[in-house]
């Protein structure tokens, strides 16, 4: 039995969250895309896990097979790999009736569905994640991109997928330290939009398990659905995010992304509490959860140097930044603040 979620954006697809999923998943892609081949991409960590059992399932449901490996991790998420992946495309003939499908986390997702979205001005895209982050975040929504060495996620479309099947075993592989940085992201859907999520993670067995993966997907389609083009509520899944950004860019990106955002969500919520905008003990539940998986919850970088990277965060539009701060557990407010205000917010929260 699998739990769907269907999504209404520029286009209507479902998002099953369950268990096996992957050995049915040609003759699911081949109902959603048609075609005659469809093109695997994975990188050298989850392809040797998942990519055969994936690739027997598409041949059975009548596909020719093509599979295009990157290495793991975000130094993947290039224009150059992007560039390999279109002109591979090309050379094993796909056309604009075949399939991409990623199978990975969140660096395999964006890079091949930026490919899918471009290559002959798109293609059928299907994601199967296999981290957390991927199953409650990257893989929905259809944001698509790749890094530049300018910044990251600078080129990109918006581009949704045909389908996304969240094969829940795949988490069972995943190094503990990849899994925790899902966590952060799963404890930010929580205090963003829903009280009794936040409930249910006080069981830390419970943040990998398909209910809370479901919830945190109806959320986050409720979201989209209201904004597909992240210009207005779907900044709230930015909570913990301008301040993470920081952190990782102050750490030459030694602290990983969930880590840096469990340091963001809790600063934010300390300096909301300090502020009167939200009740103290609210915000101490919020840095309880995130301890109780093993996620940080301070910095010691001083709030002059967070504020100015702080800055420069690509989201700023003008003088000011658009900050997510919570205002209860399930609640949070998009709040634009003057750049000028950061330090003494960012004070308030270390
Ligand atoms: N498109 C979006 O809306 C969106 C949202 C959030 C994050 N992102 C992007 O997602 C990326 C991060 O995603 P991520 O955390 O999944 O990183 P990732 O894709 O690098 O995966 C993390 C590591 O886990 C490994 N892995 C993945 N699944 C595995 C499995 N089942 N078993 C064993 N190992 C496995 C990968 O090989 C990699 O080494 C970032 O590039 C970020 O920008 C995109």
């Amino acid at each position: 039995m699998s739990r769907t979620v269907t999504v209404h954006a520029s286009g209507t697809y479902e998002v099953r969250i369950g268990r096996g999923l992957l050995a049915d998943a040609g003759k699911e892609i081949r109902a959603v895309c048609g075609g005659s081949a469809a093109c695997v991409v994975t990188d050298d960590r989850v392809g040797p896990l998942y990519a055969d059992g994936v690739e027997r399932s598409l041949a059975a449901a009548g596909y020719r097979v093509e599979r295009f490996t990157i290495p793991n991790g975000e130094a993947s998420k290039t224009p150059e790999n992007v560039l390999a992946l279109v002109r591979f495309l090309a050379q094993k003939g796909l056309t604009r009736s075949d399939a991409v499908v990623a199978l990975g986390g969140g660096v395999v997702g964006d890079l091949a569905g930026f490919a899918a979205a471009t290559y002959r001005r798109g293609l059928g895209f299907v994601q199967l994640p296999t981290s957390l982050l991927a199953a409650v975040d990257s893989s929905v929504g259809g944001k698509t991109a790749v890094d530049l060495p300018e910044g990251k996620n600078l080129w990109g479309a918006f581009y949704q997928p045909k389908l996304v099947l969240c094969d829940c075993d795949t988490l069972a592989t995943l190094d503990p330290a990849v899994l925790r940085d899902g966590c952060a992201e799963v404890v930010k859907y929580g205090v963003i939009r829903d009280a009794a999520l936040f409930e249910l993670l006080r069981d830390p067995a419970a943040a990998a398990s398909e209910e809370v993966i479901e919830r945190c997907v109806s959320i986050k389609r409720d979201l989209v659905e209201l904004d597909e083009r992240d210009e207005g509520p779907r900044k709230l899944l930015n909570l913990g995010h301008t301040v993470g950004h920081a952190v990782e860019l102050l750490s030459g990106y030694t602290v990983t992304h969930g880590s840096a955002v469990a340091i963001g969500m809790a600063v934010v919520a300390k300096a909301a509490a300090k502020r009167g905008l939200l009740d103290a003990a609210e915000a101490e539940k919020i840095v309880t959860l995130l301890r109780t998986y093993g996620l940080p919850t301070e910095t010691s970088y001083p709030a002059e140097s967070l504020a100015r990277a702080m800055a420069g965060d690509k989201k700023r539009s003008g003088s000011s930044i658009d900050l997510i701060v919570p205002r209860r557990i399930g609640d949070c407010a998009i709040v634009p603040t003057a750049v000028t205000e950061l330090e003494a917010l960012v004070r308030d929260g270390l």
